[in-house]
């Protein structure tokens, strides 16, 4: 029997993580027409096994059409034009072309070499923190979280160090122009993102020119030197470059470290598990990107008519793929509702899934280990020192600010 569905007549994609509509659309409508919108109608994709099906078909369902559901007024179609398409926003067989300009570089044989570097980011990051005092408060986001993606990129892309500031603002206003915090007053937030796009476009244009004449070891350089079928990429696409390594690098994996801490103030016998077994970091840093799943969702285009449960998706619809939600399917994971460090397996689609699986895994891994192992060990007793504070987003889960209060231990 069908249960009773929860009132979401007035549903906002921007309402975060509405895991009580999604349950009852997994148990009862899994493939979900939601017409009731502003912007342009579309199917919500619920469960895991559904999402895996249309990440794994990227010809049949793209994304450069419509790669994020508008839930009032649709884009601006001049915005769409007036920036080159990142390597999301791509298809095959170009998106395949591009990915392998880069792929290598990310890998965790490749990372290696790197590890030493971002250790140092992470610790001197972390010091900060403890260098305060063994008891204080502070919004962990400003301290850790926010700074430590931001530098890691920063110096991947070889920017000074003087700048790294810059690109902190520019992602808060790109990611969070729906949010009233980063709009710039009297300006739209597509003003206000298209406004940021534009700083960093001429920021980057700068940058590339005076790698061209200098290279360096750097991924700035690398993409000044990409090359397709013998020809240098166009300068265009070597900015956009950057700013998809800016954009995907930096929100997504400050609110997976965010996410995690809170997960571990709230769930304090998981903490202690971690202090009591540090080998459960790899295990336990999968389930916060389970447990947070930092992006909401990405949308595809069917490109033809494709049958899906009871449902036929039409050429030309839009899908919405619900991450968080297939990340609390009951038929993938036992107790979808229990934070587990050492959940096992852990088959989550926090990182996506098919022909855009993020690139930077293993990066964001990497970095969300040092920030933890420097300071979950030597957390003796923490607790929340204020509300959470979300971003009003419909793409990503964001807290903007984490107010903590913490005592430490000796190291
Ligand atoms: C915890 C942190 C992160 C999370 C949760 C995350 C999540 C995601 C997701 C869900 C996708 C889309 C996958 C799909 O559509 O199937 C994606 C794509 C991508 N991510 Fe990440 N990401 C994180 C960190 C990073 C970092 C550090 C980088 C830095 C390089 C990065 C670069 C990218 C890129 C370039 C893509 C596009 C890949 C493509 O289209 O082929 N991400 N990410």
């Amino acid at each position: 029997m069908t249960a009773a569905a929860p009132d979401f007549s007035n549903w906002n994609i921007v309402e975060r993580y509405p895991h009580d509509i999604w349950r009852w659309m997994r148990a009862n409508d899994p493939v979900f027409w939601w017409d009731k919108t502003d912007g342009r109608p579309f199917w919500a994709i619920t469960k895991h096994a559904d999402i895996t099906t249309i990440g794994k078909r990227p010809t049949q369902f793209l994304n450069a059409p419509r790669l994020t559901i508008e839930p009032t007024a649709e884009r601006d179609p001049d915005r769409e034009m007036a920036f080159p398409p990142t390597l999301i926003q791509l298809d095959p067989p170009k998106h395949g072309i591009y990915r392998r300009l880069i792929s290598n570089r990310f890998t965790p044989r490749a990372l290696k070499r790197f590890h030493h570097d971002i250790d140092q980011i992470g610790r001197e990051i972390v010091e900060d923190l403890v260098s305060e005092g063994k008891e204080g408060e502070c919004d962990f986001v400003e301290k850790i979280s926010a700074p430590l993606p931001i530098a890691v990129i920063a110096w991947m892309l070889g920017l000074p160090k003087s700048d790294w500031n810059l690109l902190f603002d520019w992602t808060n206003r790109i990611i969070g122009a729906a949010d009233p915090a980063f709009q710039v007053e009297g300006k739209t937030p597509e003003e206000s993102s298209m406004e940021a796009m534009t700083e960093v476009f001429m920021y980057f244009s700068k940058l590339v020119e005076e790698r061209k004449k200098e290279p360096a070891d750097d991924l700035i350089t690398l993409f000044t030197q990409m090359q397709v079928d013998g020809e240098p990429i166009p300068p265009m696409d070597v900015l956009a470059w950057c700013l998809i390594i800016v954009i995907a690098g930096n929100e997504t994996t400050r609110n997976a470290t965010t996410g995690g801490m809170l997960a571990f103030v709230e769930h304090q016998s998981e903490l202690r598990k971690l202090q009591d077994d540090a080998t459960l970091l790899g295990s336990a840093i999968e389930e916060v990107v389970r447990w947070s799943t930092p992006i909401i969702h990405f949308a595809r285009t069917a490109t033809e008519d494709f049958e899906l449960r009871d449902k036929t998706i039409r050429a030309g619809d839009a899908v919405a793929l619900f991450y968080p939600s297939a990340n609390r399917d009951e038929e993938v994971f036992e107790d979808p509702y229990a934070f587990r460090i050492d959940r096992n397996p852990n088959r989550h689609l926090g990182f996506g899934v098919g022909e855009h699986f993020c690139l930077g895994a293993h990066l964001a891994r990497l970095e969300m280990q040092v920030a933890y192992k420097y300071l979950l060990p030597r957390i003796e007793e923490i607790e929340l020192a204020g509300p959470v504070d979300r971003l009003h987003s419909s793409l990503v889960g964001g807290v903007k600010h984490l107010p903590i209060r913490y005592k430490l231990k000796e190291a």
